[in-house]
């Protein structure tokens, strides 16, 4: 399906990578029995019900469907597509990808580790730099920044000529056109370089390994643009880093601090405070999510209080929330960022508002009372609804009941019309039903209505039959003898079944992590699901056999049912069409009986 590399290269990468090491850097997984088992990367969840089987290179969630194996997982967690998922995957397990792919992947390897050499160079550079600038040192030493925290972060500064850093680099042997894919120069209009960075105080950026991957830098007086920031290069990417993890994951911590600037991260740090990030400048992303949430149980948003942080607060907790981060946010006094605000108030005073930091819905309801005027009667009532409309998303009964109280308290309101308010809100949701899944794990899934049924039906035993096939070769034997390809109805299932049955017939055997190789996204959740719900057989070959039999049924039914049709109400027929119909029927009871 996906042809644009050879299908055995494409399994090589599969292999090579198991999907326990790379799920686990991406989501805390703990072992239980003979597979593991986290909290899935895809859906909001408290617990666990992600689940990834290490004897079959398959995940699969038990909650929201989700599954797949290794390169699924990672086109999902990295939202890239299926070939740039194998590039990844073929990087990651050092292996060279033919044909074109290949020079040019090792091109690109070869470029990325020039290019974080030379950034590595440009960080000593600046930082050699800074001890010869007394505007530079001065303007730290203003801001509290002591000398210990400036080589933690190794801070510089970047000379204020033209071409200071470019003529370091090129005397140290780089070229100008790998200087200028590290994206510390610029080319002018006539063709001359010069340094981006200029008489700015530097801020490294560094990735999970330690690696220089970019810059920020940021002006000693109110010059504009504040900042500016290393663009995006071939080791730089601003939505999938976040400033100070390398030193935050470390700090043993539970949670991490998300805050906005360079210098909250770099004022907290130095007042001990080492669990704190920034975003790179920008909103946060869900690639930025989701290493939070593999390095912390719980996140505490700590923007400014300005009206752009409340907006960007408001964002990052729903992205947070929705990608199932604990989060929480911290509420700082007007017109504050962190770092003023631990500058005046110590580090105690810090740390209480950590631990006062309250939750999303508290936060949301907060927001709504400071937009809405309550002294009104109808501001009463517009609050009452707005309110009650957050809190009938909460679907614990506990939970609901905590906040219930709280919110009546803070707010003045009864609890009692808040709580007619929730319930008429949950009421008009409908439309859901409660279904148990296998694993006993409740869920709330749409009722699916329309198409028909028992088409369904049919798809859903043709899929069975190719998931069991691949568990269990063998029973490749039993199948060939009563179905073929052409027996498939669907689509997607012939497709599949081509492939199947030409691997099973040369003995070059599949196993069912690869059958998801040829999947799409749709087929693979369905596939996940019969593998790891359904597919567990007492006997294998009974199973096969009876939805074989349900398959042929199933047909021979369907066929029988449009002749009848036909016969009834076709008036066009002669007596010839109807001679050959009543001959088909029969035939058809003859082989219903053989089945
Ligand atoms: P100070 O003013 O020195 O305290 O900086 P700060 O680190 O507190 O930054 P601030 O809260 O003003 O902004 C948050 C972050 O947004 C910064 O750390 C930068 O990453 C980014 N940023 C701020 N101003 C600019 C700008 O002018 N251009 C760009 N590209 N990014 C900016
Ligand atoms: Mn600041």
């Amino acid at each position: 399906m996906y042809n644009s590399y050879p299908e055995e290269v494409i399994e090589e990468v599969r292999i090579s990578n198991d999907i326990v090491d790379v799920v686990s850097e991406y989501v805390k997984l703990e072992r239980k029995g003979k597979d593991y088992f986290g909290l899935c990367p895809f859906h909001k969840e408290k617990t666990p019900s992600f689940s990834v089987v290490p004897a079959k290179q398959i995940f699969y969630c038990f909650g929201c469907g989700k599954g797949g194996n290794v390169i699924n997982f990672v086109m999902n967690v990295e939202n890239l597509s299926f070939i740039d998922a194998v590039r990844l995957l073929a990087d990651r397990a050092r292996i060279q990808l033919p044909e074109g792919g290949d020079e040019e992947e090792l091109e690109r390897a070869k470029l990325r580790k020039e290019i974080i050499k030379i950034n590595t160079d440009a960080a000593r550079f600046f930082f050699n730099n800074l001890g010869n600038n007394e505007k530079a040192v001065s303007y730290l030493k203003n801001r509290g920044i002591n000398e210990r925290t400036i080589k933690r972060f190794g801070l510089g500064y970047s000379g204020e000529e033209w071409d200071s850093l470019l003529k370091y680099l090129v005397s140290k042997g780089y070229k100008e056109s790998d200087i200028l894919k590290s994206g510390l120069i610029l080319q002018s209009k006539k063709g001359g370089f010069y340094d981006r960075f200029r008489g700015r105080i530097m801020f490294p950026i560094f990735d999970l390994r330690g690696n220089v991957i970019g810059f920020g830098g940021r002006v000693t007086d109110s010059s504009l643009p504040k900042y500016m920031n290393s663009p995006e290069t071939l080791v730089y990417n601003k939505g999938r880093n976040l400033y100070s993890l390398n030193f935050a994951k470390n700090s043993g911590e539970k949670r991490i601090i998300i805050v906005e600037g360079y210098m909250d991260v770099i004022s907290l740090h130095q007042s001990g405070i080492i669990n704190t990030v920034a975003s790179l400048g920008t909103a946060l992303t869900e690639s930025q999510g989701r290493l939070l949430k593999k390095y912390a149980e719980e996140v505490v948003i700590s923007y400014d209080s300005d009206t752009a942080g409340q907006a960007a607060t408001m964002r990052g907790l729903d992205l947070l929330s929705n990608i199932g981060c604990n989060v929480k946010v911290l509420l700082l006094p007007q017109g504050k960022d962190p770092d003023e605000y631990i500058r005046k108030n110590g580090v105690d005073g810090f740390r209480k508002l950590v631990d006062n930091a309250v939750s999303l819905i508290e936060y949301k309801i907060k927001i709504l009372k400071n937009q809405i005027d309550t002294s009104t009667t109808e501001g009463k009532i517009s609050f009452l609804n707005k309110a009650a409309s957050l809190l009938s998303k909460i679907d614990n009964s506990v939970e609901l009941e905590m906040y219930v109280k709280k919110i009546a308290k803070d707010y003045g309101i009864s609890e009692e019309s808040l709580f007619a308010e929730i319930s008429k809100k949950t009421k008009a949701k409908g439309g859901f039903r409660k279904v148990v899944v296998n694993s006993g794990v409740f869920e709330n899934r749409p009722v699916k209505e329309g198409s028909s049924k028992k088409d369904d039906k049919l798809v859903h035993d043709e899929q069975f039959v190719l998931a069991l096939m691949c568990l269990d070769n063998s029973l490749y034997k039993l199948v060939k003898d009563r179905l073929t390809v052409d027996d498939f109805t669907d689509e997607n299932n012939i497709k599949v079944a081509k492939i199947v049955f030409e691997k099973l017939e040369s003995n070059k055997g599949i196993v069912s992590a690869e059958l998801f190789n040829l999947l799409d996204e749709t087929t693979a959740n369905v596939f996940s699901r019969l593998i790891n719900e359904e597919c567990h057989c007492d006997d294998n070959k009974s199973a096969i056999m009876e939805k074989i039999r349900s398959i042929k049924l199933y047909k021979i039914e369907r066929r029988q049912k449009e002749i009848l049709d036909i016969l009834k109400n076709d008036k066009s027929l002669d007596e010839g069409d109807v001679e050959r119909l009543k001959i088909e029927l029969n035939s058809l009871v003859m082989k219903r009986k053989s089945i």
